[in-house]
């Protein structure tokens, strides 16, 4: 499996995998999620809410408090690279991943990769996103009715545009890998353990924990099934502690 710290000799416990989304609304309850999860994930997704909400202050509380290599920046911004590139370079060097659609296209891609000095992540295909909209937004009938076939075209784009790896979900990370070998990043969002219900999810291409770790992610991200875990079955604290233990048996599993 690839690690964010190519090149340096480290070992990942299961936990390192385990990146927490921070989809809260403002730094309070950011902080009480860090304060309470920082022993027990690997590194915190900062997401467009908190960020439009609290700028770059709170990104630099964030890395001061935990350190840059375990900050995910995740903005998902879209526009023309010349556009993007400006508020790209003020964000401060020292992040563990940062994301840009892969929809930009190749060259928008490796203009960014070339002007950014963090790890840069393609998002592939939202794991919200289903069969049914890739027809409606007009692609060809072999993607929306396979759409593991554009995830897969995209993760190739991306590793030629000089990207670290991927967004995508845990159903198509197996086919990733193959086509981009196994040091390029797969990074799952859509995570729902059987053991977790999320109210009105809006999540379709789903897998569990063990499923993504499985398949050959190397980092999965998990937001609700962890922030929203009942306090009467221990909170987020048992949640986390129950995604990890299913990551550890999927590494178990595959060695
Ligand atoms: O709460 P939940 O576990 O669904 O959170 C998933 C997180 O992963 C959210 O912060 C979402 O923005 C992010 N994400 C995603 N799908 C992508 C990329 C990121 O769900 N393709």
């Amino acid at each position: 499996m690839a690690s964010i710290y190519n090149g340096e000799e480290i070992t990942m416990k299961p936990k390192d995998r385990l990146i927490f989304a921070l989809d809260v609304p403002d730094k309070r309850q950011a902080l009480d999620l860090v304060q309470l999860l920082e022993g027990e994930v690997g590194l915190f997704k900062l997401g467009l809410e908190l960020y439009l909400a609290e700028g770059p202050g709170l990104l630099q509380e964030l890395v001061n408090r935990v350190g840059g290599d375990w900050v995910f920046l995740d903005l998902k911004l879209y526009d023309i690279p010349n556009t993007l590139l400006g508020p790209i370079r003020t964000i401060l060097h020292g992040l563990a991943l940062f994301t840009i659609p892969s929809d930009l296209g190749p060259a928008a891609l490796k203009k960014i990769v070339s002007g950014t000095v963090f790890k840069v992540l393609a998002v592939t295909v939202l794991t919200s996103t289903t069969g049914d909209d890739l027809k409606a937004l007009g692609f060809e009938r072999q993607y929306w009715e396979d759409p593991a076939r554009l995830v897969v075209r995209r993760a190739v784009m991306a590793k030629e545009a000089g990207c670290a790896g991927v967004v995508c979900s845990g159903r198509e990370v197996k086919a990733v890998k193959e086509a981009c070998g196994p040091d390029f990043l797969a990074v799952c969002p859509g995570i729902r353990p059987e053991w977790a219900a999320v109210a009105g999810d809006d999540q379709q291409r789903i897998v569990t924990p063990f499923e993504a770790i499985k398949n050959g992610a190397d980092y999965i991200v998990v937001g609700r099934p962890i922030r929203t875990y009942p306090e009467s079955q221990g909170g987020p604290v048992a949640a986390a502690r129950r995604v990890v233990e299913e990551i550890a048996a999927a590494l178990d599993s595959t060695n």
